[in-house]
């Protein structure tokens, strides 16, 4: 009997279209793996859908809010059918910068100098606020919303004159934001699979723009991926055992992918753990995956038997 998977992918997060592209991948890969695959687009009818198909299990391939926050982790528990990837607890926090951080910093995991500032207090203190932040974490900084993903709503400061502008357009997205320290140095990212987890190869990351972000990711050319990362062995080794330490600080499940810098003193920071990880051929989760081995359906079906597994 082959088992039935549901992928679950569209959504009404500002990732909607990546998501598509991931189920629809995800999709062929799971049928050339003998799986029986439905699609299900993400709306208000998804509880009547999935009860109409009655899947073994259901890949998540949503990214963002309603998706990776631990909202559609929670409606499957709910209605205890196994999913992939991480549970409520993990997706919540991974989705959450100024969370995350908080945890990585209480168990010794190095993420760049930060601070939390909640709207409410921006509204009365904006000039203290402006300040505190100059003097406490210095120019070039870095102002994020705390829930988005994909360097929506982040900028970059390099004077403190752009603060209201970089504030304003985080406080657009989320009344959560993060101010981090710029730090210049290598990009990487690393895949962590498997229930008892183990790094993929560290995957660097080279920019043809300032910041990895939205266009930089989905449009072919502006960015490549090195692998393993041009670094010494010592310090790809450091990189991939701090990438299962944050997976496992927030408690996620099956795979994760852990953004991080290395700067030039060989320091690893890492700036944040992705819950449901882009799963396209041209995604970097998938592509640290085949250069361990697994190919796209594999790793796919891998994914998938994870998360039947009981523990
Ligand atoms: N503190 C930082 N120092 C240097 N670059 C950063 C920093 N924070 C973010 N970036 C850049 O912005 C990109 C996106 O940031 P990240 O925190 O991973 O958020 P998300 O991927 O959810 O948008 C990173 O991949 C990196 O290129
Ligand atoms: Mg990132």
């Amino acid at each position: 009997m082959k088992k039935r998977v549901v992928v679950l992918m569209g959504g009404r997060s500002a990732e909607r279209e990546i998501s598509l592209l991931t189920g629809e991948q995800v999709y062929h890969a799971l049928i050339q793996r003998e799986y029986e695959a439905v699609k299900i687009d993400f709306d208000e009818r998804v509880i009547q859908k999935l009860m109409a198909v009655n899947p073994d299990v259901v890949f998540i391939a949503l990214h963002g809010r309603f998706g990776e926050d631990g909202t559609v982790q929670g409606l499957l528990e709910a209605l205890s059918l196994p999913y992939t990837g991480s549970g409520v607890m993990a997706s919540a926090l991974g989705i959450n910068k100024a969370m995350s951080k908080r945890i990585f910093q209480a168990v010794g995991i190095d993420t760049p100098l930060y601070a939390v500032v909640l709207a409410c207090d921006y509204n009365e203190h904006s000039d203290r606020i402006h300040e505190d932040v100059i003097a406490s974490i210095d120019t070039p900084l870095v102002v994020k919303p705390a829930c988005e993903g994909s360097t929506i709503g982040m900028s970059m400061v390099k004077e403190a004159r752009e603060l209201t502008a970089a504030f304003e357009t985080a406080f657009s997205y989320d009344a959560v934001v993060v101010v981090e320290r710029f730090i210049e140095g290598v990009e990487l990212t690393v895949g962590v699979l498997g229930n008892e987890p183990i790094a993929l190869p560290t995957l660097e990351i080279i920019t043809k723009t300032e910041f990895y972000d939205y266009n930089t990711k989905y449009t072919k050319g502006l960015s490549e991926h090195i692998i393993p990362a041009r670094l010494p062995e010592d310090q790809r080794l450091k990189a991939q055992k701090i990438a299962v330490q944050a997976h496992k600080s927030l408690g996620c499940r099956g795979f994760s992918r852990v953004d991080m810098i290395v700067d030039a003193w060989g320091q690893v920071y890492v700036l944040e753990v992705n819950t449901i990880p882009g799963m396209t051929a041209l995604s970097l989760f998938p592509d640290a995956a085949r250069a361990a081995g697994y190919d796209f359906p594999d790793l796919v079906a891998y994914i998938v038997e994870l998360a039947l597994e009981k523990n």
